[in-house]
């Protein structure tokens, strides 16, 4: 009764993406548990500037982090379970600390349990001794494509690490290269337990973005080495617009999963020409003499993308630290025409929504992010044009699909934190 009460009150929250303070979140955790929280996190979501369907190419992204994300409340019980709630989710569920498996019929838990499961099985050092009340919130539009799952993962990953090895978290966050490290080592597990528990093969972007985020900057990631720098992101006059298709069609993990294996044909079929690991090891230069020797049309096409991407997006980080911003949205556009065209993850939604934006004068670029197929697209739009840039793409895109759209300017914020 008392839970059914609580859902309701804040399920407009969850509709409107709202976040919600820390005090509020301790009283949900009170109403639901009868007890007091004794810690709090923070992981955000993220959106991709360019870069898209690079990372698992050994390739570069440019993320941020946003400023809407997962929370994460907790406190230890002595049952030795693991209890799990969400304020988004009606599902509760009960596990065992010793039976920690990935649970039937998608259970959304799987995002954590996986994660507690992988944190023992990376460091042998980790020990979950106790039981713990555990109570989830998002405001993340979940099927956006802004990273709703990768936010629940490196939140988990924060709290769990801390909870089951704290000397060595202690240890690692003592200094600036130990905290990088640090959280590394929680994208590496969020990362993981997406590939394991959720089944979806992806490369290591959005947990990236999610732990090492920082204010006001892009993260400029190798993902093949894992080096990265953090670029500040000065846009005098200019905002980040994201809008969202909410299309009924979200990237599922056999239309993922497909494109990681046909980008692994294309290394196979290339590598008898000139070994590679990752496709992103080729310059458009070396393109033009290795496309000969990919016989799939379909992984030619996927290469082709990943090709241009990973020069697209060196391009768009130099021009975006030159303050040349309308190159930077030139870019943006080329990488929605090659994920239409080529990798073939954009689909009616997306496309109407781009195609409305590219139309708008103060529109310096327009494209998908994320996964693709539905979601999201991110744009570039002068601060005077951003109020004709809604009523125009909104009104062209609801012609095109009968759907309405939603717009968000992103704050880009930090990355994964305890709050309390
Ligand atoms: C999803 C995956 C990322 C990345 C993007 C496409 O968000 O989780 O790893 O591959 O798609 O760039």
């Amino acid at each position: 009764m008392y839970i059914c009460i609580f859902f309701c009150i804040f399920a407009p929250n969850n509709k409107n993406y709202l976040p919600m303070t820390t005090q509020e979140l301790n009283q949900a955790f009170e109403q639901v548990y009868g007890r007091k929280t004794e810690k709090m996190f923070f992981a955000p979501g993220r959106v991709n500037l360019i870069g898209e369907h690079t990372d698992y190419n050994g390739g570069c992204v440019f993320p941020c982090a946003l400023n809407f994300g997962a929370w994460l409340l907790l406190a230890k019980n002595a049952d030795k379970v693991l209890r799990f709630r969400s304020l988004n989710m009606d599902e509760v569920y009960e596990i065992a600390i010793n039976a920690i498996k990935p649970q039937p019929n998608r259970a959304w838990c799987n995002y954590a349990l996986g994660c507690i499961d992988i944190i023992a099985r990376r460091h042998p050092e980790a020990k979950l001794e106790s039981g713990y009340d555990i109570l989830y919130y998002g405001n993340v539009p979940a099927g956006a494509g802004l990273s709703s799952s990768a936010a629940m993962e490196v939140v988990t990953a924060r709290a769990f690490t801390e909870e089951m090895m704290k000397g060595l978290v202690d240890e690692w966050m003592s200094g600036l290269e130990g905290d990088k490290a640090y959280r590394t080592e929680l994208a590496l597990i969020g990362q993981a337990c997406e590939h394991e528990y959720a089944g979806v093969m992806c490369g290591v972007m959005d947990q990236f973005a999610s732990a090492q985020g920082k204010k006001d900057h892009a993260i400029y990631l190798n993902c093949d080495t894992l080096e990265f720098e953090h670029v500040p992101v000065k846009l005098n006059g200019i905002k980040v617009v994201i809008t969202n298709t909410h299309s009924p069609h979200h990237l599922d993990s056999g239309a993922y999963n497909d494109r990681v294996r046909q980008c692994q044909t294309a290394v196979e079929q290339i590598s008898r020409v000139k070994p590679i690991k990752f496709l992103a090891e080729l310059s458009p230069e070396d393109w033009a003499e290795v496309e000969i020797a990919i016989t799939d049309p379909i992984a030619k096409k996927r290469a082709r993308h990943v090709v241009g991407e990973v020069a697209r997006t060196a391009e768009a980080v130099e021009a975006l630290k030159q303050g040349k911003i309308e190159l930077f949205g030139k870019l943006m556009t080329a990488s929605h025409v090659s994920l239409r065209d080529d990798y073939e993850v954009t689909g009616k939604e997306l496309d109407s929504l781009a195609q409305a934006a590219w139309q708008v004068d103060g529109v310096l670029g327009s494209r998908m992010t994320g996964g693709g197929f539905g979601g999201c697209t991110v744009s570039l739009v002068r601060d005077e044009a951003i109020e004709n840039f809604k009523a125009f793409v909104g009104a062209e895109y609801e012609k095109a699909t009968g759907l309405k759209a939603d717009f968000y300017v992103a704050e880009i914020g930090d990355g994964v934190a305890r709050l309390a």
